[in-house]
């Protein structure tokens, strides 16, 4: 039994996500997380929400709420959500938990010992009747090369010129729409990530097994022209983690806060200490997946994440564990994604384009949308949702495949012999070839879902589903029944069992499917197969089980059609 630690990419708190972020990191790390049980395995799932920022303290602002009740309140609608498409964490945390403020201002601290901290004055823009230091983005005026009037601070969104605040013709604050504005002088932390150049740069050529997707982000960032940069990690915010020395003030630093990009990764950590102290643990039950001075050295750790997360995971996030100096736990393999678009464009949360996670809840259960997005998933390109063919894949392999295959042989044996596995005949060659060519499959699927190949998880997962189908189809118990009752007795046994294992080898994808196959069963043995004859052989003679409500509907073509309309606008 292995010790895997596994996180999902941390979801900013300001709203509901859309399809294509939950097919970026959480749900594969759960499909990820659900295998490695299923097989065994000692787990820890970790994700929170991502609470700080201008974004947060703004969605709060126009939701006309203090950002405290904001957050709580988003942070409940996301956990719930997750809870809707059956994402397993085990724990689901803050990143503004008092545990990721101790935890923030501890690796700063080590950071600043470690003299790899170092304080910048700089000029930024204040607004007066904002009371606060406004982010180039947030400052908008006319653009001085096309004359655009709503350019913001970093780029002018028309010509595309990058600029700087101090470029804008009438700048104002795009908060309030301010104009009493000032430069003024603050001091910053920067994170020298620049001295850490040589062992980030060595520790990445050693990971030979990474996908291309995230070391040919990593190496970009790190050698492409100034590309690992000195970073600023502080921000002149009301809300977020306190800037401080460890436990002691940091003068000069009064009023601000940690980035919330620094903030961010290191709520992993604090996220699993949330959970220890949750459970009434001792530290000990969260430092050993973390410390490796404390039993981590033998956790494998992996993170999910969106290509965009790439390099604050490859880079940053690794300066600041190796520049503590203190032996935690770096990130053994980086599963990244490419991007899902929808539809002929762009999911997009600023423009509410796309389906999100509430709405497609509200229209079809998890398992439609997890079998979907995962088996679709933009591993080696994007991908793109269109609804014609989520409607296909649904009703061909959940519907016509699957649910056909249980429905077919609970209803057979309940017409012919009752709601318990018939006695009679022995197995044969047919029951032989099955057996090998589902060994051979499982072995494929395993395969790939170790090397967490998603899309070719799914496709083998799918081929099973079908040879079952096959041998059912050829085996016809229907004909047989009518003058070898022992031999069809024989061929309802094998497939009943066969169904077993489909609920088990299918749990990490259609996990309520799953349940409810095992349900119908009366089965509660969720051993994975090994040995597949010993598999095929789990439900004896006698056992009793009840025929199953229909897995999956098929979606009609008028669903799909209204689903279609429904979902072409903006979301507001
Ligand atoms: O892109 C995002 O949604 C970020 N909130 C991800 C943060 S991941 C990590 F750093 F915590
Ligand atoms: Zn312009």
């Amino acid at each position: 039994m292995a010790r895997i630690l596994i996180t999902s990419a941390i979801p900013y708190i300001n709203g509901i996500k859309h399809l294509g972020n939950l097919v970026g990191s959480q749900l594969p790390a759960d499909l990820y997380a659900r295998y490695l049980r299923g097989r065994g395995h000692e787990v820890m799932f970790i994700c929170a929400t991502d609470e700080h920022g201008t974004p947060a303290e703004l969605a709060a602002a126009k939701a006309g709420e203090p950002v405290e009740t904001y957050c709580a309140r988003m942070h409940q609608v996301q956990k719930d959500i997750a809870q809707g498409f059956r994402l397993s964490f085990d724990h689901f945390g803050r990143s503004s938990s008092p545990q990721n403020h101790a935890l923030t201002q501890h690796f700063a601290g080590k950071l600043a010992e470690n003299g790899l901290i170092s304080e910048v004055s700089e000029k930024q823009v204040f607004c007066k009747t904002d009371n606060r230091f406004l982010p180039d983005r947030y400052i908008t005026g006319t653009c001085p090369e096309c004359g655009y009037e709503s350019a913001r601070g970093d780029q002018c969104e028309n010509c595309t010129k990058q600029l700087d605040p101090t470029d804008l013709i009438n700048p104002r604050s795009a908060i309030s729409g301010a104009t009493d504005l000032e430069v003024r002088e603050t001091k910053h932390l920067y994170l020298r990530q620049t001295l850490l150049k040589d062992r980030l740069a060595a520790w990445i050529d050693s990971k030979t097994d990474w996908p291309i997707l995230t070391t040919s982000i990593a190496k970009k960032w790190l050698n492409d022209g100034d590309g690992l940069q000195d970073r600023g990690i502080t921000r002149d915010l009301h809300w977020g983690v306190p800037v401080r020395k460890g436990t002691e003030d940091w003068p000069g630093m009064e009023g601000k806060v940690f980035y919330v990009w620094f903030d961010a990764p290191i709520e992993y950590i604090a996220a699993t200490a949330e959970w220890a102290n949750a459970q009434g643990l001792e530290d000990a039950a969260w430092q050993r997946w973390w410390r490796t001075d404390l039993g981590a050295d033998d956790v494998r750790y992996v993170q999910f994440m969106g290509k965009d997360n790439v390099p604050f995971h490859t880079l940053s996030f690794p300066a600041t564990i190796m520049g503590s100096g203190e032996p935690w736990k770096l990130v053994d393999y980086i599963k990244s994604f490419n991007y899902l678009n929808y539809d002929g464009g762009q999911f997009s949360t600023s423009q509410g384009r796309g389906v999100f996670m509430d709405q497609a809840l509200s229209i079809l259960p998890p398992d439609y949308w997890r079998w979907w997005l995962l088996s679709h998933a933009p591993e080696s390109a994007d991908s793109e949702f269109t609804w014609e063919n989520f409607q296909a894949s649904v009703n061909k392999d959940l519907a016509d495949v699957l649910g056909n295959f249980v429905s077919r042989i609970t209803k057979f044996c309940r017409a012919k012999f009752g709601e318990a596995l018939p006695a009679g005949g022995t197995l044969g060659p047919a029951e032989a070839a099955l057996t090998a060519e589902l060994s051979t499959r499982i072995h494929a699927y395993e395969t790939a879902m170790e090397a967490m190949e998603v899309r070719k998880a799914a496709a083998e997962l799918r081929a099973l589903w079908v040879a079952g189908n096959e041998y059912l189809q050829a085996a016809a118990p229907w004909s047989v029944i009518k003058t070898d009752a022992d031999q069809a007795a024989v061929i309802v046994r094998v497939s009943l069992n066969l169904m077993r294992l489909y609920a088990v080898l299918s749990r990490p994808f259609i996990p309520d499917a799953s349940a409810a196959m095992m349900q119908a069963l009366g089965c509660t043995d969720w051993d994975w197969p090994d040995d597949v004859a010993a598999g095929l052989n789990v439900l004896p003679i006698g056992h009793e089980f009840a025929v199953a409500d229909v897995l999956f509907e098929k979606i009609t073509d008028e669903q799909r059609s209204d689903w279609q309309a429904r979902f072409s606008g903006v979301r507001s």
